[in-house]
């Protein structure tokens, strides 16, 4: 595929059998590709970069490098997962770097949100390029492209965001063997590579990570409550999905903002920090709607952020719609 066209003869991959097609056509395509030569990838995690990374896995093994940066934003669990699914199942050459400190030392006391994203894009190509330098003979880079991607970059809605921010001397040939796919289909193809459904069927979430959901200049404690809080949010949203309580829901999570509310506890005052509990259903993320989570469920949910989560004196639940308010805070 060297084309950026989708062609409208392609099928849509709905099935497995269909998948199973698609994966064996770019293996094959990827053998032939790359030959002997190397491919680095940045793997995060997202369903994207993890169905490139599986794909590529199975067509050149470890002549693929897959850079996990953890940036200190990412979600509970999430980081170590990667290493879980790709290191430890999958058999993949895998880099794992920790730059919280670094991340977390830039954004001391950044309150404005757009710096606070570019801190985090900027220090994350930096890092990613330091140890692409560290990487001798690499001459691919693998990126977890779609076709709304390109779509979107090409109609100028979005800078690409998989494309480029690497220095120009990086000299890279691009591999992007999903490039043509929608989302539907590379989680078919993700479910047929035998990725974990936390994976494949993972709800979107920021570059930034928790970065603009832990509101104003990050501090540490504050980012370890939202951390917590929203492995909370996640485990008994998905448990409630799965018990057929209530109906999926597009992405949700909690959000943790710079200021304290009186709370008391043993007849004593404090001031700790509010949750704010954000859930939405869309379909393109430009409007949204707040589901109605049944009165248990989030009565549950704050129960245990409460009763779990130090630093915490209540949970709130956000009601507003997109527009007015984006489904981020930040
Ligand atoms: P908003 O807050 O603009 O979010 O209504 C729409 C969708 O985009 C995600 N989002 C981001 N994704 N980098 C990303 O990769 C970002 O800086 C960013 N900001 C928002 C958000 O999670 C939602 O799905």
């Amino acid at each position: 595929m060297t084309d950026n066209i989708r062609p409208e003869s392609m099928t849509r991959i709905t099935t497995p059998a269909l998948a199973a097609a698609f994966i064996d056509e770019q293996i094959a395509a990827l053998k032939e590709q790359i030959g002997d030569k190397k491919v680095l990838l940045a793997l995060s995690g997202g369903v994207d970069s993890s169905v490139v990374a599986a794909l590529l896995i199975k067509a050149v093994g470890r002549q693929l490098v897959c850079v996990h940066v953890n940036h200190g934003l990412m979600r509970k669990g999430e980081s170590e997962q990667v290493i879980e699914v790709f290191r430890d199942q999958l058999g993949a050459n895998l880099v794992y770097i920790d730059a919280t400190d670094r991340f977390l030392d830039k954004l001391a006391g950044v309150a404005d949100p757009e710096t606070k994203r570019k801190i985090i894009g900027k220090e994350f190509i930096d890092v990613f390029a330091e140890e692409a330098a560290k990487l001798e003979g690499i001459r691919f880079l693998g990126q977890g492209t779609i076709y709304p991607d390109i779509l979107e970059s090409k109609d100028g809605v979005k800078a690409h965001h998989n494309v480029g921010g690497l220095p120009e001397q990086y000299d890279f040939e691009l591999v992007e063997p999903v490039k043509l796919l929608f989302k539907d289909e590379v989680r078919v193809v993700g479910k047929a590579l035998g990725l974990p459904d936390s994976m494949v069927y993972r709800q979107p979430f920021p570059g930034p990570g928790l970065g603009v959901r832990c509101l104003g200049a990050i501090t540490r404690d504050r980012l370890a409550a939202l951390r917590e809080a929203d492995a909370v949010v996640r485990e008994e949203i998905e448990a409630a999905v799965a018990a057929g309580t209530i109906k999926p829901i597009w992405q949700y999570f909690a959000v943790v903002p710079d200021m304290r509310a009186t709370g008391v506890e043993n007849g004593k005052r404090r001031y700790d920090w509010p949750v704010i509990l954000r859930a939405v259903n869309t379909v393109d993320a430009m409007t949204a709607t707040v589901p109605e989570i049944d009165w248990p469920v989030l009565k549950r949910i704050a129960d245990r952020i409460l009763a779990e989560v130090p630093g915490v004196c209540r949970v709130l639940y956000d009601l507003s719609p997109k527009p007015v308010g984006t489904i981020e805070f930040e």
